[in-house]
């Protein structure tokens, strides 16, 4: 074999390559992995192959939801600075989280009922409808709903970060407001609405929102804007159909460890709108 000749058996390592890093900082402090890998801790008795499973999927979601919330607040100041552009790319990777989101279901679709049945009776009364960052991001896009509080009495710091985000303008507001600032009529009562409340369609504002629709050249930023922000509902929606589908194979119509009816409930999100105005334009396009 030449000497430039490639070895496909082994690589040689660089001599650049840092190897002595006993006082440097490395991978695993910079990434903390000694907290992020020691945080899982099956609970079943005798253990169970696909607890881990459960439990990774669990996390690895609540990390997405992490940079998620990291982001959709980012876009939301940005929207109040009047700084579409900034916003629009943080919406372009908020929509490649929540596809990672929908897509890791076939993983734990892999679960079957026999399996999750052996460790169903160690979850308890833990459940998703808890995840405090899921609710935070519904609230962020709009679906504020106050009883939600009521979940997290028992963890101040949940409860006040949710208690806060109930009371501030949504990722909606905000881009309605600057629609306002920018010159387009919309009305008082958007404006003024209690933002606590969901937030709920107003027929003066589809007008608003078709004569953009009507003619996208001259309205570009805002109509593009409109565009992401139904992508981003489109995905959020694509997650909940997954999740209601994964659990149908897995518990079918039994009720949940939260204490809902299970599959019913679930499918009730499925009706409920975070841009409403930006649906019901599409009837009058064309
Ligand atoms: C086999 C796996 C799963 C089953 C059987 C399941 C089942 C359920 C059920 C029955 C509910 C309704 C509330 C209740 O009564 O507990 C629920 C809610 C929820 N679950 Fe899951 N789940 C599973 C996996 C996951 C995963 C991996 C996540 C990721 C974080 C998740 C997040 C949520 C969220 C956010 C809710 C609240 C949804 C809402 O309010 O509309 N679930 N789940």
């Amino acid at each position: 074999m030449g000497e430039d000749a490639v070895d496909r058996a082994e690589r040689v390592l660089e001599e650049g390559i840092e190897r002595d890093l006993g006082s440097s900082m490395t991978y695993a402090d910079y990434l903390d992995l000694d907290t992020l890998l020691s945080a899982q801790h099956p609970r079943s008795d005798p253990p169970q192959h696909d607890e881990l499973l459960f439990i990774v999927q669990h996390q690895v979601s609540e990390l997405w939801l992490l940079l998620l919330l990291h982001e959709l607040r980012s876009a939301r100041r940005l929207l109040a600075a009047d700084e579409l552009a900034p916003a629009l790319k943080r919406l372009a990777r908020v929509k490649h989280v929540q596809r990672q989101l929908t897509e890791m279901w076939d993983v734990l679709a892999t679960l079957t009922p026999s399996e999750y049945a052996r460790i169903r009776p160690f979850l308890a009364t833990s459940s998703g409808f808890q995840s405090h960052q899921y609710r935070a991001v519904e609230f962020l896009l709009g679906n504020k709903n106050a009883d939600m509080l009521r979940v997290f009495a028992h963890d101040d710091a949940a409860r006040a970060d949710l208690e806060t985000l109930l009371h501030e303008p949504s990722l909606y507001d905000e881009f309605l407001r600057h629609l306002a600032r920018s010159g387009y009529p919309v009305p008082a009562e958007v404006l003024e609405r209690d933002v606590t409340r969901p937030y709920r369609l107003v027929p003066a504002l589809v007008d608003v929102v078709a004569a953009v629709y009507a003619d996208p050249a001259a309205h570009w930023g805002v109509y593009e804007t409109c565009e992401e922000l139904v992508d981003v509902e489109d995905q959020f929606q694509q997650w909940r159909f997954r999740h209601l589908q994964v659990v149908t194979r897995t518990i079918g119509h039994r009720a949940g460890t939260g204490g809902s009816s299970g599959v019913d409930f679930l499918r009730r999100a499925l009706d409920l709108t975070f841009f409403p105005e930006l649906y019901e334009v599409r009837a009058r396009v064309g």
